[in-house]
């Protein structure tokens, strides 16, 4: 039988099988060129072990031996996301109501094949049988979402690509990028030149810094786009923010530009509250980034604020709420944002303190789920992990970052507050693409799930073998995950 991470919400297979061939093709009931693009991912993701051409046709019926994508707006029950797979011995048919729908119907189908499909070499040997049955299948929340810390150290294009290809295979549809922090500014923001090129020069531990070019992004952002990922983009502020008070003098309540910071430290920074410029540059940033943002959302941190008084952070996260809706935003800010006056349709994101994310529920505001103790990645797995850190007075192994419900998580809460998960990976101690890997595998496959499949089809006792499993498709995808020894790896 087949394992699939995420758990689909309905599937069932049988004894029969249907072979792929090397003259099957993949057929679209649509000249969509969303759709072409589905098919050409999918094609480009089955051609490096199976060396099949897999050519696309659309608008012709299939023929026994092929793959039909079919976009059919006749199935509300399936939602934005949501899609049907159905596998005979003859054909195997994905439908779904969305684009996005179909590329979910896709993951789940590479997932159906041998393990040796995710090898990047030719296998010439093998057969490409996968197991008949159905799948009906759709997200349990409409936020699933990752962030990066690429502050503390910068990750360049290739490797948010690379990572950008395993969120999608793991249907993860948000990508939040933590661009700013007191070690680093991480994107151009051409109005005021220096927060990139002086506050992106260097990283935590003096490691090389790093900025992403307006057209880096955009290209991160399309390729996104393209695997139904929306990037977030957040500029913490007011605290959080050396790498922009080192950049301009103006900035600094004493006009003094401070040093660059490549330590570890939180708190010590804040912007000016009380001067015009700050807000002129932050209309400045705010604007340039929501011109690179086809999403709805702008992240400004706001959290952990140690060195601005509670007044000034109220005043000042107000009036920033004021700048990002001006632009056509939603804001989205940590929770310490529900102790001001929050707009309709701003979210706030638990990360750590329950009375203050429920100040922000309690305003009728949605809240992302991203609890410190069991979602974030940075945090080691056990005592003797070297990488990652432990200021949560814990580790987080794999059985701790799956076994755990968004909605029971905090007393009270409303259920339909909550828009979702977000797993965070906080890169302090994180330089290297083998470090990334590391950390985030395979708790990420964990979040995924939490943010798919319905609870009460989740089983810490059932998702270990599946993850057992699983891992051998990571290794084939050159992925260095940790290997856990509650998991008994195949
Ligand atoms: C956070 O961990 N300071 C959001």
């Amino acid at each position: 039988m087949p394992t699939l991470i995420p758990q689909p919400s309905q599937a069932n297979f049988h004894e029969t099988v249907f072979n792929l061939l090397p003259t099957a093709e993949i057929v679209l009931n649509t000249t969509e060129s969303e759709v072409f693009n589905i098919a050409a991912l999918l094609a480009a993701a089955l051609r490096p072990a199976t060396r099949f051409e897999l050519p696309i046709r659309a608008g012709k019926a299939s023929q026994a031996g092929d793959i039909a994508l079919m976009l059919e707006g006749n199935d509300p029950q399936l939602g934005a996301e949501g899609y049907t797979l159905e596998i005979s011995p003859e054909k195997a048919t994905l439908r779904a109501p969305t684009a996005a729908g179909l590329f979910y119907a896709t993951q789940t189908l590479r997932q159906l094949f041998p393990i040796a499909i995710d090898c990047k070499d030719e296998q010439p040997n093998q057969t490409w049988q996968i197991a008949c049955g159905q799948v009906r299948d759709q997200p349990n929340y409409a936020w699933r979402g990752m962030m990066l810390d690429v502050a503390r150290h910068f990750f360049g294009v290739d490797a948010l690509k690379h990572l950008i290809d395993l969120l999608a295979y793991h249907k993860i549809n948000t990508l939040h990028l933590h661009l700013t922090d007191d070690q680093g500014w991480r994107i151009m923001i051409e109005s005021w030149p220096w927060l990139a090129l002086h506050g992106g020069s260097t990283a935590t531990n003096g490691d090389p810094g790093g900025y992403y070019t307006q057209a880096d992004y955009r290209a991160i952002v399309a390729y996104a786009q393209e695997r139904y990922i929306t990037v977030v983009p957040e500029i913490d502020m007011p605290g959080h923010t050396n790498a922009a008070l080192a950049s301009y003098d103006e900035l600094n309540e004493n006009g003094l530009a401070p040093n660059l910071y490549t330590g570890i430290k939180v708190g010590f920074s804040s912007l000016a509250i009380h001067k015009a410029i700050t807000y002129q540059f932050i209309e400045d940033v705010v604007r340039e980034i929501a011109a690179l943002t086809p999403g709805k959302y702008l992240h400004i941190g706001g959290d952990e604020t140690h060195s601005t008084s509670e007044t000034d952070y109220i005043t000042f996260i107000e009036r920033i709420q004021e700048i990002v809706t001006k632009t056509g935003k939603q804001m989205i800010g940590w929770e310490e944002i529900g102790k001001t006056h929050l707009k309709p349709g701003t979210v706030a994101q638990f990360w750590w303190n329950r009375k203050v994310i429920t100040q922000a529920t309690d305003q009728g505001n949605s809240i992302i789920m991203s609890p410190a103790n069991k979602a974030y990645m940075d945090i080691k797995y056990h005592e003797m992990t070297t990488l990652g850190l432990a200021w949560t007075k814990s580790y987080t192994e794999i059985k701790d970052a799956y076994e755990w419900d968004p909605a029971s998580l905090i007393d009270g809460l409303p259920a339909e507050s909550i828009l979702g998960i977000e797993s965070a990976l906080w890169t302090e101690t994180i330089f290297t693409q083998g470090n990334l890997d590391f950390m985030a595998f395979p708790r990420l496959c964990g979040y995924a799930e939490i943010g798919w499949t319905p609870p009460e089809k989740r089983n810490w006792d059932e998702y270990r073998g599946r993850l057992a499993k699983h891992g051998q498709r990571l290794q084939k995808m050159g992925i260095q995950f940790y290997h856990s020894s509650q998991i008994d790896w195949e």
